[in-house]
């Protein structure tokens, strides 16, 4: 991409209009849904305590080790926040008891320092949700239902719901001790981050992306073999529960996602538009320690950015949800441009969505602009309209006018 001083930073955008109305159409049906399944808006800060983010995405990943925007103008050290739960967590759990068991939504900017492309930004946009309470496989079902409803209702077909687990704190050591195990024999034939993986985090070496670690993963027992059975249960409830509601999933015990919150269910949405990065959402049930307590819940965030290139690919672009219909009114002179101007003001409080050139224009130009604006009728006053207390209301589809009594149009407007 060109660099120049009219261009945002690498990896961020500016969303103006035709686009900005798919952004807008995602986030009015996301309301309106999230309302219905009764949870709350929350805005918290973009720049939080870094330690927010630390302690609960967890030091060694990638997203808290190598991508945070992180300073300290005082005597703090902060980050912009680089996803959602953390911050929503930290908020609620300041909330006592009545944020043990709340719902709330999100809409909100996230930054990233990763190394942009397609479908991979610096500053992107997540529309995202957090249940608090105690681990019930119903709620997590019923997350991944409101997910599913989400994506219906946008008109988003073609995607595919992968589920894991990443069990108990207590399956932690039994796992990482199993798989390192099973590793151990095919050390030489991992790449060299796996090697080092291995004892720093074993469960990248499931999701390396490198195709001889890959042939190595499939060839040792997965992740879920070495959990308790408590564990294993859980996530047969959660697949359960999916099952009557008529839920489709795939379980891929390779899944890890890459934040260390998550215990017992994890999960990713996909789509085959996106190539690369094929994630349009991941989500999970998680425990975020905050002093002494350790909160439990469960939520998800959807990359929008990700979910507009998968709807496109649905056939569902922003032109279609475009402002439409209104009138634009059209001056012939100074008299009439003065009036048009009060009629204006009469409609717009009427809440018609009127549109007019604010200096006389010649007629061509005015209903150019009528066409353009998308207005379903041009009103049309001059000198003899004026003095007749008329307009001459021009259909825009069809091209038929007629003239009208003013009083007229602004009672039925
Ligand atoms: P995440 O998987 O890191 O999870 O991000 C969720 C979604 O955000 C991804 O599936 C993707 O669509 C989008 N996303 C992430 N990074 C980028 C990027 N650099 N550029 C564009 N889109 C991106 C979370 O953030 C968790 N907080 C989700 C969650 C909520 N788990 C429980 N509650």
């Amino acid at each position: 991409m060109a660099s120049n001083e009219f261009q945002p930073l690498q990896g961020m955008s500016d969303i103006n209009a035709p686009e900005i109305y798919i952004w807008r159409m995602i986030e009015e049906k996301a309301r309106t849904i999230f309302n219905s399944y009764g949870y709350e808006e929350l805005r918290t800060p973009v720049l939080e305590k870094l330690s927010v983010f630390k302690r609960s995405i967890g030091d060694t990943t990638d997203v808290v080790k190598k991508e945070m925007y992180a300073f300290k103008p005082g005597k703090h050290d902060i980050a912009m926040r680089p996803e959602g739960t953390a911050g929503t967590i930290r908020h609620l759990a300041g909330r006592g008891e009545e944020g043990l068991n709340a719902r709330v939504f999100y809409i909100a900017s996230m930054f990233r320092y990763e190394r942009p492309q397609a479908g991979r930004k610096r500053q992107f946009h997540q529309i995202g949700v957090e249940a608090t309470g105690e681990a019930n496989p119903l709620a997590d079902a019923e997350c991944i239902a409101l997910q599913q409803h989400l994506l219906e209702e946008w008109g988003l077909h073609g995607s595919k719901i992968q589920i894991s687990t990443r069990g108990m704190p207590s399956d932690r050591k039994p796992v990482a001790d199993g798989l390192r195990a099973a590793l151990q024999p095919h050390l030489a034939e991992l790449c060299d981050d796996c090697q080092r993986r291995i004892d720093e985090n074993v469960l990248r070496v499931i999701d390396c992306k490198n195709e001889s670690c890959q042939k190595i993963v499939d060839q040792i027992p997965t992740a879920i073999e070495f959990m308790s059975e408590g564990s294993r249960t859980y996530l047969d409830q959660v697949i359960q529960a999916l099952e009557i509601m008529d839920i489709e999933v795939e379980v891929n015990p390779k899944l890890v996602r890459g934040l260390d919150y998550y215990v017992h269910t994890v999960w990713e949405i996909t789509h085959g538009a996106l190539g690369a990065q094929n994630a349009i959402a991941g989500g999970g049930r998680y425990e975020i320690a905050l002093g002494k307590k350790a909160v439990p819940g469960v939520g998800f965030a959807m990359g929008m950015e990700r979910v507009i290139t998968s709807l496109e690919a649905c056939g569902i672009t922003a032109d279609q949800f475009a402002p439409k219909g209104g009138v634009w009114l059209v001056s012939l002179g100074e008299a009439a441009l003065a009036e048009n101007m009060k009629l204006a003001r009469k409609l717009r409080a009427k809440g018609v969505r009127c549109g007019m050139e604010l200096e006389v224009k010649s007629m061509k130009a005015q209903m150019r602009k009528a066409n353009r604006s998308g207005a379903e009728k041009a009103i049309i006053r001059g000198e003899d309209e004026l003095a007749a207390g008329t307009v001459v209301v021009k259909d825009m589809n069809e091209g038929s006018q007629e003239e009208l009594s003013l009083e007229d149009v602004i009672r039925d407007a």
